[in-house]
């Protein structure tokens, strides 16, 4: 039996920053953003957008295509979440019109929860074969203004269809993981901003991506030929190639030319060049970006697909691309959404970072920004009020 991803859609805020302002702003050679971490412009996020928007404008083009018969599962991970107590994914819930029939949880481990999620779908929809698990993703990377970090932000959401008939791509059953305590990247309740110790981070990353593909690799018997493309998790787009450079040193195999290292990794990189960080949902938007963006059709290869969660948690899979998955792709719509985002100046994006909506409780009312479908229009009460618009 199959069982993956039958549909995945993508949604980043209407807003954008270009990374050559922000370059001028501090004082840096705007190449050490776009070449040294390989990164363009970053996704700004207007405060009537959150991570429940994210994800719900990200899922309607699923729902209303697939309809919301026989999803039993929804699941929501982020590290960006708007209450201590009720799951994001109940205000999904509600937005998207799913069954009451629907068991529904948010998921954390820093960018890792929504692959944990994917492999939790497979498990329920393996065991329940007609029925259906939808995985939702979505966060907003915000770092300390003028951090290193701070080139490094964006926002976005994903959502995928989990299904033992998938359109998209069949997921291997195999996979390699790797667990540690550690802390590289980390943000505590009363922080707004994440802290993270970047040098190690990195190294992190780099150091359980080879346990996590040793793993991998005895579990399945497949080498690094056995993949036509790779998406990685992307803190930032360059590490993708720090990465394939660090697989083919393990591997022993001389590292390809250019050419051909841009052929496996560079169509994943597109969107995340674009965005900055997503967190959870990063590996999942370099899978669109490859599906939207690759030169060649993919019906029929194995794709490889690494995911790093700070704390830390580290996955390799892969997954198959199924036969006529081109009609199944939101193409059109993601092309839309990232040519008609508006462009923020300096000054608009430290005025919407700063942005504090009240803190002892009191009642607030968002002004309409450019949006997808869902909107937080305000919160009163205590309670977050979400409008379709
Ligand atoms: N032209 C071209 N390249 C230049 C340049 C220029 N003018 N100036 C510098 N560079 C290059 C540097 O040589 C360097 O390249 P290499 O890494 O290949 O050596 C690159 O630009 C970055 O320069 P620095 O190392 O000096 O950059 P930095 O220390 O200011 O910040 C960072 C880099 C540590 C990644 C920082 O952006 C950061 O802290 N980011 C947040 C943490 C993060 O992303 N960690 C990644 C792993 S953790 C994870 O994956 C979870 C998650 O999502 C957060």
């Amino acid at each position: 039996m199959k069982i993956g991803i039958d549909l995945i859609s993508f949604h980043t805020p209407s807003y954008v920053l270009d990374l050559r302002t922000l370059a001028e702003k501090r004082g840096a050679d705007p190449d050490k953003f776009i070449i040294g971490i390989g990164q363009e412009r970053m996704a700004v996020t207007p405060p009537d957008q959150d991570i429940v928007t994210l994800a719900a404008n990200a899922a309607l083009p699923i729902v209303e295509k697939a309809g919301c018969e026989n999803i039993e599962l929804l699941l929501f991970a982020t590290e960006s979440g708007v209450d201590q107590s009720k799951a994001a994914a109940m205000f999904c819930h509600k937005l998207l019109g799913l069954p009451s029939t629907c068991r529904c949880v948010e998921v954390k481990e820093a960018c890792y929860g929504a692959t944990a999620s994917l492999r939790m779908a497979m498990a329920m929809v393996a065991a329940r074969p007609h029925t259906k698990a939808l995985v939702l993703a979505a966060d907003i990377a915000r770092y300390d203004l003028a951090s290193p970090g701070e080139p490094t932000q964006g926002a976005g959401g994903v959502a995928m269809l989990v299904s033992t008939k998938p359109r998209v791509m069949a997921l291997d059953p195999e996979s390699g993981f790797h667990a540690e305590d550690i802390m590289d990247f980390w943000r505590p309740n009363y922080r707004e901003e994440a802290l993270v110790d970047g040098k190690y981070s990195t190294k992190m990353y780099l150091t359980t991506l080879i346990r996590a593909w040793k793993n991998y690799k005895e579990a399945s018997e497949r080498g690094l030929d056995d993949h036509t493309h790779y998406c990685f998790h992307l803190p930032f787009s360059k590490i993708a190639y720090k990465s394939f450079s660090r697989l083919c040193k393990t591997e022993k195999i001389p590292e390809p030319e250019k050419e051909e290292l841009d052929r496996l990794l560079a169509p994943a990189l597109q969107y995340n060049r674009q965005t900055g960080n997503t967190y959870a949902a990063c590996v999942f938007e370099a899978l669109t970006s490859l599906l939207d963006n690759a030169p060649a059709p993919l019906d029929g290869k194995r794709i490889a697909l690494f995911s790093y969660g700070s704390g830390c948690m580290a996955e390799f899979f892969s997954g198959v691309v199924q036969k006529g998955y081109q009609e199944h792709l939101f193409t059109d719509t993601h092309r839309e959404m990232f040519e008609t985002r508006t462009p923020v100046t300096y000054r608009q994006y430290e005025d919407i970072f700063n942005y504090g909506i009240p803190k002892d409780g009191a009642d607030h009312v968002f002004a309409p920004y450019r949006s997808g479908p869902f909107r937080l229009a305000g919160i009163k009460d205590h309670k977050r009020r979400y409008e379709a618009k």
